[in-house]
């Protein structure tokens, strides 16, 4: 299939590039470098496909645009047969989207619309979008499944993820798209963004430096290993791809368990061989208190089977950045 990957520097990005490019798919990657986190490290993830590319004499083909520029999206489609789309750009912190809704509502909201737009001008049915499981705010009772009503996010961020879906859901019933909206929970391994407490205690664990832990370390979340999303994403793409009528669905992904701050501070601080110093800071606005998927639905009818456990998913990861610094 050619298709086109929003995002595709960043962390989730350029390891579905990879991947798709194994699978001999014909990827056009697009993104903008966004400055949230450092561009090098955006550059340093797209070096890598290339390299890949190369090595699998696969075919790669990356532009730097935004995904708000309806022109340049609108050139792109015209000039290479697009199949699928696969959206994850966006701006992803939770707690910035606090400092910068605005923000957060132009990239994330009318960015998706301007890619839904755009791709039902030119007929392309299939779209797959990057949606989180900060949709399910402080609700109370776990574990998180689909039909769960999300009407009560508690970051700007959250906001806009779901109405993305939204948005998804009314471009599939106006115009016959099949669309999957897959909802990711706390993704973890190599090239993870800066901004993430894996890599932040990580790096200053290793280093010997202070970490900061808002609220008591009691908070909870679904950590979920890159090879197990982009599996997902996978089966997602091609569930979308084999539909023989338009259908619309939302998914969680994630490894349906659910570890709390203190036992992955551990977990980590095994992995490396050090003790951390930690600092309890107050609680953060934004930040819900626990996740936890339920991946029954992804199971049942994408076929997703994630493998790795949080406690060989951090030794995996310490190793990586071990050898990096
Ligand atoms: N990492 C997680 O734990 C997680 C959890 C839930 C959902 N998600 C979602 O998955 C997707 C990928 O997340 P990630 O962790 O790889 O983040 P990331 O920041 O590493 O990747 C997003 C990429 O989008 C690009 N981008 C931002 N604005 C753009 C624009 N206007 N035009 C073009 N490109 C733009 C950025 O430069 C970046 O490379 C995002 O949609 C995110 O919201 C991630």
């Amino acid at each position: 299939m050619n298709i086109l990957l929003t995002g595709c520097a960043g962390f989730i990005g350029s390891h579905l590039a990879e991947k798709l490019l194994h699978l001999k798919h014909n990827v056009f990657g697009v993104d903008n470098f966004d400055p949230y986190y450092s561009e090098s490290l955006k550059r340093s993830n797209l070096a890598e496909i290339e390299k890949t590319a190369r090595e699998l004499d696969a075919s790669f083909h990356f532009e730097s645009l935004d995904i708000c520029n309806s022109e340049k999206i609108r050139e792109l489609l015209n000039s290479n047969a697009i199949e699928t789309v696969v959206h994850l750009a966006a701006l992803a912190g939770v707690r910035p989207s606090l400092e910068k809704p605005c923000r957060y509502a132009k990239v994330n909201v009318e960015g998706t619309t301007n890619l839904l737009e755009e791709a039902r001008k030119k007929n392309i049915k299939n779209f797959v979008f990057a949606s989180s499981s900060s949709v399910y705010g402080n609700y109370k009772e776990t574990p998180f499944n689909e039909n769960i009503e999300v009407d009560s996010m508690i970051s700007h961020y959250a906001t806009t993820k779901r109405a993305g879906e939204l948005t998804c859901k009314t471009y599939h019933n106006l115009y016959n798209m099949s669309i999957a909206c897959l909802r990711f929970f706390t993704v973890y391994g190599p090239r993870q963004r800066p901004d993430l407490a894996i890599n932040k205690f990580t790096h200053k664990i290793l280093q010997g430096d202070e970490i900061s832990i808002y609220g008591d370390g009691s908070k909870k979340r679904d950590f979920t290993y890159i090879d197990d999303i982009i599996e997902g994403t996978v089966k997602a793409i091609n569930w979308t791809a084999q539909a023989t009528q338009a259908a619309f669905e939302i998914f969680n992904l994630g490894e349906a368990k659910t570890t709390d701050v203190n036992t992955l501070i551990a977990m980590i601080e095994e992995a490396a061989g050090k003790d951390a110093k930690r600092k309890y800071e107050p609680n953060v606005a934004g930040d819900v208190l626990q996740t936890f998927a339920d991946i029954t639905k992804a199971k049942q009818i994408l076929g997703y089977n994630p493998k790795t456990d949080i406690s060989e998913g951090i030794q995996k990861y310490v190793h990586w950045v071990k050898e990096r610094i």
